[in-house]
């Protein structure tokens, strides 16, 4: 079967090398893909918003089954326009994907369903938001509407701090029409954690829980980034509390979407925080792959790929059993200097022959000039994996061969896992 995989950053790049070793795969493309990925796919230049020449691309090349990266696309309908031309797509419908495009939407949807989240209101009106915010005590959390590429959260511990947020998004508008609303919630203490999962319906197939480092810096300093590092499994949380966030909160909210005939097909992907009680309440939902946490997972899935996102096409995700290896796995990702504002591209990068067999190198944002030479081109540059019997030696790895690749201004977080060591 010839599959067409649409994005290009490292989660893109780890699906297409878990789907490249799957015996039914004949051909991957991938849209746009990057250059890492061009060497086990075809890369097509064509956007993930250019939903006609995509369907009209997968037409012409009759290709058996279209994956969906990205929260964009699937937020505009793309699986919609797929499923218009007959052509199996593993992705949720627009319908379903506004459980990541509207946080109100997921909000009211989790109180209508009473399953665990923070105490929130919701406002389209400025001055009825900011007397709200004025009633509050800090810390307290803004949030955005809608998608606002990871930056329309801020969580306040000022007073200062939680009024600029409310009038950036809602007088200064700096996220357009995703912040015509805003959520207001209550700030919640714990350990976050990420359970992503292979959704059909009611059908619900988690994947080991998996942790991400979003401030950019060490000690969870500084600006929030898409991800700077990611591990699974979580040694240092107990397995009853990962299965309990599963029943309390995945699979009702599987079910909940299923009643609101909004079915979700794909991945769902909750964002956790596990408050003090041990219980865990729910932060967000994204419609898709993680990524960076998309890195660390599957190359812990024993099961063909393939057949479970076909499965989950087919409506067969609850005859297939997950295998997941007990290997541990960390991801380093190396971002360019000034991630996550403003950095500069074409830096010249060595060292990629240099990381050994005991890595894998999953490519973010890397280019070739005309010699061949591998170039910056994004702000996460590569996530690099090391797996092992420990999260330890994982992490060994990872770092081991993080340290054989070298771009100007290079920056990495240096304590990737170091929660799990304690
Ligand atoms: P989100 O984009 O919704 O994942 O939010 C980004 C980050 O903000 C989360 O990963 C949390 O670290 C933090 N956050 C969001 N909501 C809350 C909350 N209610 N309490 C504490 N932290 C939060
Ligand atoms: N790593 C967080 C995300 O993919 O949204």
């Amino acid at each position: 079967m010839d599959i067409l995989v649409i994005g290009g950053g490292g989660r893109e790049h780890a699906i297409c090398w878990a789907l490249a070793k799957s015996p039914r795969v004949n051909h991957i493309y991938c849209a746009p893909g990057n250059a890492g990925i061009g060497q086990l796919a075809e890369l097509v230049p064509i956007q993930v918003g250019e939903f006609e020449r995509l369907t009209a691309f997968a037409e012409e090349k009759r290709v058996g089954l279209v994956v969906v990266g990205p929260d964009d696309p699937l937020a505009d309908g793309i699986v919609d326009a797929f499923e218009a031309k007959s052509i199996p797509v593993f992705g949720p419908r627009k319908n379903a994907a506004h459980i990541e495009g509207s946080k109100t939407f997921m909000k009211d949807l989790l109180k209508k369903y009473s399953i665990p989240t923070a105490a929130y209101e919701k406002f389209d009106n400025y001055e009825e938001a900011l007397k709200y915010l004025q009633s509050q005590p800090v810390p307290i959390v803004i949030k955005a509407d809608g998608l606002a590429a990871g930056k329309g959260v801020t969580v306040a511990f000022t007073r200062e701090q939680a009024e600029q947020a409310l009038q950036d998004i809602m007088v200064s508008k700096v996220f357009g029409s995703s912040g015509a609303q805003v959520v207001i919630e209550e700030f919640m203490e714990g350990q976050e954690m990420s359970i992503l999962a292979f959704v059909d319906g009611e059908t619900v197939c988690a994947m080991p829980a998996a942790q991400d480092h979003k401030q950019v810096f060490d000690g969870d300093q500084g600006p929030n980034t898409g991800g700077m590092g990611t591990y699974s499994p979580l040694p240092h949380i107990d397995d009853a509390i990962i299965q309990e966030a599963v029943e309390t909160i995945v699979k009702p909210t599987a079910k909940a979407m299923v009643a609101e005939d909004r079915p979700f097909r794909g991945v769902l992907f909750a964002g956790l925080m596990i408050t003090p009680d041990g219980k865990s309440k729910a932060i967000e939902f994204n419609a898709r792959f993680g990524d960076p946490e998309t890195q660390v997972v599957l190359p812990r899935l024993k099961s063909d790929l393939l057949e479970v996102f076909l499965a989950a096409v087919n409506g067969t995700l609850d005859q297939i059993e997950l295998e997941w290896s007990k290997q541990s796995a960390v991801c380093v990702v190396l971002a360019s200097p000034g991630y996550p504002s403003s950095y500069p591209k074409g830096l010249p990068i060595t060292g990629l022959d240099q990381t050994g067999e005991e890595a894998l190198v999953f490519h973010a944002g890397t280019a070739r000039n005309e010699e061949g030479e591998w170039q910056t081109s994004g702000g996460r540059v590569l996530g690099v994996v090391g797996l092992g019997d420990s999260i330890a030696e994982a992490r060994e790895k990872a770092y081991a061969a993080a340290r054989q690749i070298e771009f100007e201004g290079k920056h990495m977080r240096t304590d990737i896992a170091a929660k799990a060591l304690k």
